[in-house]
């Protein structure tokens, strides 16, 4: 199959957009946690965090336009400048895509989905209690995606919570034995796997291929 842009366009809505979030493979599936200024809290999926940088050390996630609907993680954020987010692990892959529901700005996700909260001392938003892997972040900045209207948020991490065994000593986190998941499109979830890691790449060290 080949298919060009008018291709593209001219496929229904649902099939493009389940076709066009599957292409770039494998994505991150995170649950961002978040507090309104009346302290309901909020925990919806994202599969768009991305590492922009480590010092310092910034994470960016994509959020959809906010003229068709609600977003409450957005609003929160705006409100609070505090936002956590958080590893989907294997037993909650069900019950972390089901946050992606439009429920009323009144409720919490957390109640409703089965997901536990978490604080900790001196940070307003919630952690889920049960990722293995969690950030709280500080919120920096909003870049405008004009072709579509969605906006990149970008955030610094102030707090990093993970078990010592999923890191080594040279700071490789292994996803595997933090039963982090992976997700393709907007509704398949994986399991990961780790098959190799390999030196920094020099191309004086290039192994014999
Ligand atoms: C697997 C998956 C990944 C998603 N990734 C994103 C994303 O990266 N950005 C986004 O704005 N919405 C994403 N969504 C949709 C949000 O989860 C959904 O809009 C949610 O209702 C937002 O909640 P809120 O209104 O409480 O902020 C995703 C949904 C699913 C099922």
């Amino acid at each position: 199959m080949r298919l060009s842009s008018n291709d593209i366009k001219n496929l229904s809505k649902v099939k493009r957009l389940n076709l066009i979030n599957g292409v770039t493979g494998i994505k991150s599936a995170n649950l961002i946690g978040t507090v309104s200024r009346d302290g309901v809290t909020n925990v919806s999926i994202f599969s768009s965090v991305t590492h922009l940088g480590s010092d310092p050390a910034l994470l960016g996630f994509v959020l959809r336009p906010t003229k068709e609907a609600r977003r409450d993680t957005y609003t929160n954020i705006l409100e609070t400048e505090e936002y956590t987010i958080n590893h989907v692990f294997r037993s909650a892959t069900q019950r972390a895509h089901y946050t992606s529901a439009k429920f009323a700005a009144s409720e919490s996700e957390f109640e409703l989905c089965g997901l536990k909260e978490q604080f900790i001392p001196g940070f307003k938003a919630p952690f889920v209690r049960d990722s293995k892997i969690k950030m709280g972040m500080r919120f920096i900045e909003i870049l405008d995606i004009k072709r579509n209207s969605t906006r990149l948020i970008v955030g610094e991490i102030q707090h990093l919570i993970l078990p010592d065994k999923v890191i080594d000593a040279g700071g490789l986190v292994n996803l595997e034995i933090a039963e982090s998941v992976g997700v393709g499109g907007l509704n398949s979830y994986y399991a990961l796997e780790h098959l190799a890691s390999y030196p920094y790449a020099k191309t004086d060290e290039l192994p014999n291929f």
